[in-house]
């Protein structure tokens, strides 16, 4: 069954708005910590609830798999949910976190869409149409110098108290390019990618509902992504993004 971009748009767009209304009234919102360095707050549950419940009404036949309420019985054909990335950022009140849908059919990821209600930026990919930011193609930089190069990374090996984690990887690379950003969610991280914000963008320690979207969003918008050794794939635990220009540059300091 073909997905409708009008439909996942505005099931999308709702799930926005309902994380915006809890946005909106950050005093009233409760956060618990799921452990020491993670969070979760009454919004990722509210949102994560209606996109279940929307994306089954539209489309029954497939399974659902979020960050939140686990994963349904069929896991073959699945909509893989993230629905608030960057609950840190969104619980201290900043803009930069986004609600994360793709869908996986037989192991491929078939369409994505990563929203940034509070910027009101939607990107979308259907596999094999490219790649869009509110309704307009995007494509990655044309950028091939690191040296010229704006990257960004994240720190989840932080949260998981990982001993081989991106401090050092950061540091080596920061001193090779032009400007580094850690904006605190890896599905806008990977939408910025893909609309040539930034030319990379790496991260160990993910969950494929951080990075499923934005992946496909930045490989329809003729972008890399692969592992940090650059075997082509989407590998949650180890990430990295590029405009495809600077990749060769970049995979010696991974
Ligand atoms: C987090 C964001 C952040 C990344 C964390 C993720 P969450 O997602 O994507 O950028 O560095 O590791 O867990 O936990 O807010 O959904
Ligand atoms: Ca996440
Ligand atoms: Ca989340």
């Amino acid at each position: 069954m073909s997905i409708s971009v009008a439909v996942l748009e505005n099931i999308v767009r709702e799930a926005g708005s309902i994380a915006l209304s809890y946005f909106k009234n950050l005093d009233n919102v409760g956060v618990i910590k799921k452990s020491p360095r993670d969070l979760v707050t009454d919004a990722d549950v509210a949102v994560e609830a209606y996109l279940k419940q929307a994306l089954a009404e539209a489309y029954p036949e497939y399974g659902f798999w979020g960050e939140e309420s686990g994963q349904s019985d069929n896991q073959t054909n699945r909509w893989i949910v993230d629905p608030i990335d960057g609950t840190h950022s969104f619980a201290k009140g900043q803009y930069f976190w986004s609600i994360s849908v793709a869908l996986e059919i037989a192991g491929e990821l078939v369409a994505g869409s990563v929203y940034a209600p509070a910027l009101d930026d939607l990107y979308l990919a259907i596999k094999g149409q490219g790649a869009t930011k509110n309704g307009k193609a995007i494509h990655a930089s044309d950028e091939t110098s690191l040296a010229n190069s704006m990257i960004a990374t994240g720190f989840a090996c932080l949260r998981s108290y990982l001993v081989e984690n991106n401090l050092k990887r950061f540091c080596r690379i920061a001193e090779q390019t032009m400007g580094q950003r850690r904006l605190g969610s890896a599905a806008m991280d990977l939408c910025l990618v893909a609309d040539g914000q930034v030319d990379a963008f790496w991260e160990q320690e993910l969950n494929l509902y951080d990075v499923a979207a934005g992946a496909l969003i930045v490989k329809e918008a003729g972008g890399t992504v692969t592992d940090f050794k650059g075997n082509d794939g989407v590998f949650p635990k180890q990430i990295l993004a590029t405009n495809g220009g600077i990749l060769k540059e970049l995979l010696p300091l991974m």
